[in-house]
């Protein structure tokens, strides 16, 4: 018969590899359905990148910034930093990324950011008034005509480092950081 102390460690070490395994699971399950769909793997945006992510989008007081594809949170968390007055909206399919994002986001107020477990091809655009993307180029190509009816007038789209294959941006901000082959460009596009 095991000792209460040794109980309770059994409880702990067994929980623990559980959480270890269920979160290994779920990780490989988000990476193996975004390679079978040919969707955007979850890859968070290079740390040397996200001061000129923010100064792209420049957040101002009663923006609607939409980040599909959030992650885990990096860049809203950034952009809430910069601007706690403007209103952020991060959409997240995967499983991990969306938890991730949840729980690094929990300590900023949910009115200023959102997170939300969707598709993003399934998600409301009107509201946003600038939208921020870091997907490859075929996902932008068919979230295209959804920009096109759904963003307002002049509502602006930030992709980092690729591009619609069909529309040219209105200007390209090349980032010069030392980083790796990621975070290279920004391409920005007025609707
Ligand atoms: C390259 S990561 C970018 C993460 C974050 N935007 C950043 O820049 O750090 C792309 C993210 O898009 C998510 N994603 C891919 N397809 C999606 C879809 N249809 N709806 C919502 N999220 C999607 C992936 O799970 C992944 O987390």
């Amino acid at each position: 018969m095991l000792s209460v102390p040794d109980q309770v460690l059994l409880i702990v070490v067994g929980t623990t590899a559980l959480a270890l395994i269920l979160f290994f699971i779920f990780s490989l399950w988000d990476q193996i359905r975004a390679a079978v769909l040919n969707e955007a793997p979850f890859v968070s945006a290079p740390e040397e990148a996200i001061d000129d992510i923010v100064a792209a989008l420049d957040p101002q007081v009663g923006d609607a910034v939409y980040d599909l594809g959030c992650g885990d949170g990096i860049v809203l968390r950034a952009l809430h930093a910069a601007n706690p007055k403007a209103r952020y909206i991060g959409i997240e399919k995967g499983m991990i990324p969306f938890v991730t994002a949840k729980w690094r986001c929990k300590h900023l107020p949910r009115r200023a950011v959102k997170i939300r477990r969707d598709d993003f091809f399934e998600t409301d655009l009107c509201p946003a008034n600038k939208v921020y993307v870091y997907l490859y180029a075929h996902v932008l190509d068919m979230l295209l005509p959804k920009f096109k009816r759904e963003l307002p007038k002049g509502a602006i789209v930030v992709s980092l480092d690729y591009q619609f294959s069909d529309r040219k941006p209105d200007k390209v901000i090349t980032l010069d950081h030392r980083g790796g082959a990621r975070g290279r460009r920004l391409s920005v596009y007025r609707f």
